[in-house]
Formats: structure tokens, sequence, C-alpha cells
């Protein structure tokens, strides 16, 4: 069978997307529930329509898009990824896993495919953490990883409740009912750019990922004694910047040390502190407080975790030290993925019928499917990105490794919905 994908349409239908942003072009930013985000929505929903498929959305707005096959009673296969982008990010991140999966799903149409598995584009809620704290929203509660209770005491950072949020965008309904079983899903592959730079630096056109990172994110919020920044003397201050600089610095320094404990000796664990609210922010004024959102990963979930009780003896040294008040919430540490050997081999062996190079890899960021292989045999496969970089403006994939990528995933979910 020959599976023409058409590269225009599906670069065309990315660059319309790409225009739904909160932020100048060529960066996007697309927070879960802004204008934009249901711009986006409507806009994705109505390119599935068009190509006959049959949408629906759950309480939290995942949304399925359904091609019934000849034994709709079977389990579904399904691909898919997400919409949501962070704050002055790029085009590609997950929207490529649902436009690709989209064009993958009109390639099988067009060359007269009839599956006999139901195939279903799923377009899951907010798979980044910027709103709500925790990333894969959707695909948390759709998995059973969150339950419904937990979901609705989630708050962003105006206070405003899950509950509220979503009902306002539209989306109302039990967030109890957003839980699929398992044996939804037959199989579930979603398709993404790499984000790191390994495969444009050995030249290797796809990437078939074996299991993914485990993540963890914490917010850490440090009192300490605001004051007058000329009047107040050095030796009596308490300020909290300070020390959320050393707890900062001490994280980095415990995830550095993790090769000295990994028998292989690379260092792995990846930390980042990528927000740091300082109050009340005014130059002459000593911060009282400061809150620090904190993302923590590894391949290796004891050496993540290593690092997370280094860090937390951190807080509390510092907190000792400097006269402050140190809180840490755990807002997520997850387990890794090891994706499905079957799903796994559904990918290679398109590869294969597709005449494409790939490499086998792990994913080092996260992604919908982490959660979705709690539930379903589940795999990935990603696409070369230009020198690695994701997460900003100048993130890019070109159309080839787009359409080699959505190429290989049609031939895979031909194979899975057999
Ligand atoms: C997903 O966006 C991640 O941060 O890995
Ligand atoms: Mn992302
Ligand atoms: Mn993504």
């Amino acid at each position: 069978m020959d599976l023409k994908v058409n590269q225009r349409r599906v670069m065309d239908e990315l660059e319309r997307l790409a225009e739904f942003s909160d932020a100048p072009a060529p960066a996007v930013t697309r927070v879960v529930f802004s204008e934009a985000d249901l711009a986006a929505r409507r806009f994705v929903k109505g390119e599935c329509a068009a190509a006959g498929l049959a949408v629906r959305e759950d309480a939290v707005g995942n949304t399925f898009a359904r091609w019934a096959g000849a034994e709709p009673d079977l389990p579904a296969v399904g691909t898919g990824s997400h919409i949501d982008a962070i704050p002055h990010s790029g085009r590609y991140d997950g929207t490529v896993g649902v436009l690709g999966g989209l064009e993958a799903v009109r390639v099988l149409r067009e060359a007269g495919f009839q599956p006999r598995r139901s195939i279903e584009l799923v377009m899951f809620t907010s798979e980044e953490p910027t709103r709500f704290g925790i990333g894969c929203l959707g695909s948390r509660l759709l998995s059973g990883s969150l339950d419904a209770s937990a979901g609705e005491r989630l708050k962003d950072g105006d206070g405003r409740s899950l509950n509220e949020v979503r009902q306002g965008a539209g989306f109302d309904g039990s967030l109890g009912d957003v839980r699929l079983p398992r044996g939804y899903y037959h199989a579930f592959v979603e398709l993404h750019i790499e984000q790191g730079p390994l495969l444009e630096r050995k030249q290797i056109p796809l990437g078939v990922v074996t299991a993914i990172a485990a993540p963890a994110s914490l917010r850490i919020t440090i009192e300490g004694e605001g004051g007058h920044a000329g009047a107040v003397l050095m030796p009596d201050r308490h300020d909290a910047f300070l020390g959320a600089c050393e707890i900062a610095l001490a994280l980095e320094a415990a995830a550095k040390a993790t090769g000295a404990i990994d028998t292989v000796a690379t260092i792995d664990t990846v930390a980042t502190t990528g927000v740091c609210q300082v109050f009340p922010g005014a130059v002459n004024s000593i911060p009282s407080r400061v809150q620090l959102a904190v993302d923590v990963r590894d391949i290796n979930e004891a050496r993540r975790n290593h690092v997370l009780d280094s860090l937390a003896r951190a807080c509390e040294r510092v907190a000792a030290a400097r006269g402050l008040k140190v809180e840490r919430e755990v807002l997520n540490a997850d387990a890794p993925a090891v994706c499905d050997a079957m799903a796994v081999e559904a990918l290679t062996a398109a590869c294969a019928e597709q005449g494409t190079g790939f490499d086998k890899m792990v994913s080092r960021a996260y992604h919908d499917s982490l959660f979705v292989s709690r539930i379903a045999p589940a795999a990935m496969l990603f696409i070369p990105c230009r020198a690695g970089v994701s997460h900003r403006p100048d993130e890019y994939a070109s159309p080839e490794a787009i359409a080699r990528g959505i190429g290989v995933l049609a031939a895979a979910l031909r194979r899975l919905a057999g």
C-alpha cells in the first residue's frame, strides 16, 4: 500500500495552528484554557471533522477524533499528543503529534485502507505544567494516575480551581468520568519531536522510544523577613532570595554529583529551577518571600529520588543557617515508563517497511505516553529537531523529517489496526 503524506497540507496546518498564540511570532504561547488554546482547539476539531472523524471531548477537554473500524467494539489504536505550549516556546512540540496523527489518518483513508480496529486521534489537555503546576494533566486523569478528587483540588497561579476554569471553558461533567479503562486501547503510539540533539548529531532519520524518563516537580516557598534595603544591616537580615539561591545551587550540585553513584559514571539526573518569584519585588526592599518551581528528572527513578532527598536536606540546612522558613511541596514524582515491546515492534517494522533508518532511544522529556503507558501498550516515534532545540521560539523540524515521521506513523497504525 502506497502511503502518500501530503507534506504541504500538514505544514500549512502547523503554520495556521501557530497563529493561535499569545506571543508574537515566531514565539508561541498557548496556555491551557486561554482564548488562544480554545481557538486552537476549535481549529483542530474542525480539521478532524473535515477529515470525516467523529469528535468527542471529555470533562477535562481531552479531545478524541475517531475513525470507526470494521469491528468497532475491539480496543482501538490510539495516537496523538498535545497542542498547549509553554510561554515563549516553539510551534512543533506536541502539535506535530496531533496534526501529524491527523495526517497519518488521512493518508490511510486516501490509500483506501479500511481498519479492523478503530483508530483514535487524541489531543490531550495541558501536557505542559504552566497553569496547574503538573504536566500531563489530561493523560494523568485519563489513565487514573491522578484521581478526580486530587484533580479538583488543583489551582492555577491566580487561585482559580481546575473545576472553575474548565467549566468556564465549556468542559462540564465529572472529572471522575475522564478515566479510561485498561483495554480501551489495543496500542498507543505518539509522534513527537525529539527535543534533544542525538538524532541530528548521529544523522539518524527517526527515533523509536523504548523508555520515558521519570519526572518530578516541586514548589518551594521560602519565607524570610522583609525590610528597608538601606536601613537593615547585613548581619540582621533574613533574605528569602539569598536562601533560594543557595537551594537552587545545592540542587544543581546534587544533580551534577549523580555520576558518582552511577555504575556507568554518566551524569544523568537533570535539575532545573525554572521559576523564581520574589516578593515584594522592589529594588529597595529586602525579599521577604520567594517561590521556586523545580523540575528534576532521570530515567533512573532511584537516582532521581536521591537528588530529591539531597534537595530536602539542602532546604533544611539553608532554613537553619539563615533563619528562614522553607516549605517544600512535591507536586508530582512519577515513575519512568518502559515502552511496550509490541508497540515498539510495530514502529520498527514500520520504519523497515518505509525504508527509514532509526535508532532506539530513551525520552528525557516527558510526554502523555508516559501516562497512557499505565493503561495501554504505548511507544513513541521521534523526529529530529534542529540542534535539539525545544521550548524556544527557534524550535524547528524540517518538513521532510516531519513527513517521514508521519509516513512511518501511518504504517504503524495500519499494522496495529490491522
Ligand atoms: C514536556 O514538555 C517536558 O517538559 O518534558
Ligand atoms: Mn513541551
Ligand atoms: Mn510535548
